[in-house]
């Protein structure tokens, strides 16, 4: 049957039109089997959506920009109202994340497991600790680590810690280049 819902992207996950809206990606890009990514979507340069990641742009858009990697199993979804999530450049996203109508800035972080409601925003290099629930309308400075459910912040992050966020960061550049070789071929 052909169904005219859905492409596949480049490494093998789906796109799905919603709305008459197709998400688009840059250069690049590897949508992972078994991803799906759903109307008013754009994913920049050479970022990369992971095994079984959910990305819902259907009553307000998602954007992500470049180099970003959203891990395994997370689910990126809006808010109808107003409030669109927007992931910047060379933002780390781990597995099992839910994001759901938020804003993070270049260089942020989010750990495994950690739940981002409506109207929040992660400044350029904040951190959201893995596991952690930063409720609606909460604000991460640039260099603040907030820990818990729900997350505060616990102190400032030092030099070491900003480059081992991008290292991670450049790590998994480096995964999905490798990755889109291997399953393009
Ligand atoms: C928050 C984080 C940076 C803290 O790392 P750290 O400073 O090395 O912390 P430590 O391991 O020394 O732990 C210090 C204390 O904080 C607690 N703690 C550590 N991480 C925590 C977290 N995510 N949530 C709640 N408490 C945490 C520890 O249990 C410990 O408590 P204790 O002093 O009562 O024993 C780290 O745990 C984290 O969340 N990293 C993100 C990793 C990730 O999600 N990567 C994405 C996949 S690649």
């Amino acid at each position: 049957m052909i169904n005219e819902h859905f492409r596949y992207a480049p490494g093998g996950g789906k796109l799905y039109a919603f709305n008459g809206i197709w998400p688009t990606l840059g250069r690049g890009v590897f949508i992972a089997p078994g991803a799906r990514i759903i109307g008013d979507v754009e994913i920049g340069d050479k970022s990369s959506i992971w095994f079984n990641c959910v990305l819902r742009g259907d009553v307000n858009h998602i954007r992500v920009g470049k180099g970003s990697n959203i891990q395994d199993g997370t689910v990126v979804h809006v808010e109808g109202a107003g409030a669109p999530t927007l992931i910047g450049d060379d933002v780390l996203i781990g597995h099992s994340a839910m994001i759901h109508g938020t804003i993070i800035e270049d260089r942020g972080f989010v750990g495994l497991g950690a739940v981002t409601m409506d109207g929040c925003v992660i400044e350029g290099d904040g951190m959201v600790a893995a596991g952690a629930l930063l409720s609606p309308g909460k604000r991460v400075r640039a260099r603040e680590l907030w820990v818990g459910r729900p997350a505060k912040k616990i102190r400032d992050l030092d030099d070491g810690a900003l480059e081992g966020m991008m290292a991670g960061t450049i790590g998994y550049q480096q995964l999905a280049e490798k990755y889109l070789r291997e399953y393009s071929a």
